[in-house]
């Protein structure tokens, strides 16, 4: 099967050092720690990264491995930003949360700021009163998640969404969900929530609207979106089907409503791999989520056809930010014990984040 894409250019292929030596040195660091040391790798991680994890999962099951851990010193979380904070609020004050490359962050979880996230819930609570309960997917700051906690809400990843939603409507009979508008339309849909009980709220134009009519929302859902996911759209279902008939097309919950709607299955990273590992020799799939989780499975199952839904789409650059030399760097400087990549939630903020999350956790 070819691809079109490239590999994303990482470090690596400008480090100094050759392919051996980073694996080499790697490992020796690794050794050099010990069990001082737990290596976290979510699914999108790069392959010449991910298999030098310890534990490899979705968000939720991340969150839960992190929270576990509670003897281990240095926790190298390869991932994006929002993941390594919630390992920072979930672990205790001696430990140490190191995120190779601080530039990882997600740029779905940068579309919503706290002091828009306070002026939206101010013009929701004029107009709408104590009727809103705040729920925030992980992908958001560590910010976002307190104001969530402080306003009785909790956090949600793609595994629980609608679990989440459930608990949260036995609450209130109205949810502002952010930052993901995608996943929160999607969760909504499949709870039986008609589109016209969706409105939409901008941050830049600090406006509600409703692209589907109505006037009284169930689900009030922040602009936010992914610039991977949001790119499988529609016509690529189309487009796939019509030249693989029969071929299954399983996509992330972050893709719009209508790519959802078309396709035959949708669910988290965890979802998706589970969906492949379990289906007989000989299915065919078109998967819409990011290339390096695709192009490992795809490889891990040779008696399956495993394409992307679009080859085009753009790999998540923040994830793959995560390299061997950065990787290499962040394991020695923590053997060295001079931890470089340090991710450290203020008190406060930790404190009402980690209600949302516990909340969270509870539900699921
Ligand atoms: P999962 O919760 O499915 O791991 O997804 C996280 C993510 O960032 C998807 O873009
Ligand atoms: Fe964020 Fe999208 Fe990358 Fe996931 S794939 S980390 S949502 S930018």
């Amino acid at each position: 099967m070819a691809f079109a894409q490239c590999p994303v250019p990482g470090m690596a292929e400008l480090s100094p050092l050759s392919s051996e030596e980073l694996d080499r040195r790697i490992v020796e660091a690794k050794r050099a720690l010990g069990d001082q040391l737990v290596i976290l790798g979510h699914h999108y991680q790069r392959d010449d990264v991910i298999r030098f994890a310890d534990y490899r999962g979705d968000s939720l099951q991340l969150s839960r491995i992190a929270a576990g851990l509670h003897d281990v010193r240095y926790i190298v979380f390869c991932g994006v930003h929002f993941m390594a904070e919630t390992a920072d609020i979930l672990t205790g004050d001696r430990q140490t949360v190191i995120l190779p490359d601080q530039n990882a962050g997600c740029s779905m979880a940068d579309m919503a700021e706290v002091q828009d996230v306070e002026e939206c819930w101010d013009m929701l609570t004029a107009r709408y009163g104590e009727t809103i309960l705040p729920v925030t997917y992980v992908n958001s700051s560590a910010a976002v998640k307190a104001f969530v906690g402080r306003h009785g809400g909790l956090t949600c990843t793609s595994s629980n969404a609608e679990r989440v939603f459930e608990y949260a409507f036995s609450i209130k009979p109205r949810i502002l969900f952010l930052p993901d508008q995608h996943l929160g339309r999607n969760t909504a849909v499949k709870l039986g929530i008609s589109l016209d009980a969706a409105a939409v709220y901008d941050p830049g134009e600090m406006e509600l609207s409703f692209p589907h009519g109505g006037n009284d929302p169930r689900v009030i859902l922040w602009k936010g979106h992914c610039s991977v996911h949001q790119r499988f759209e529609p016509g690529h279902v189309l487009a796939v089907r019509e030249k693989y008939p029969g071929i299954r097309v399983i996509v992330h919950p972050e893709c719009r409503y209508e790519t959802v709607q078309l396709a035959d299955e949708s669910g988290s990273t965890d979802y998706i791999i589970r969906a492949i590992r379990s289906a007989p020799p000989g299915t065919e799939w078109a998967v819409g989520t990011e290339h390096n989780l695709v192009h490992r499975l795809a490889a891990e199952h040779p008696e399956q056809r495993i394409i992307s839904l679009n080859e085009m789409v753009c790999p998540c650059l923040t994830m793959n930010r995560i390299d061997r030399p950065h990787l290499l760097d962040a394991l020695e400087h923590a053997a060295a014990g001079q931890p470089i990549g340090v991710i450290r939630v203020s008190e406060d903020t930790a404190r009402w984040a980690k209600l949302a999350i516990d909340r969270m956790l509870d539900v699921s």
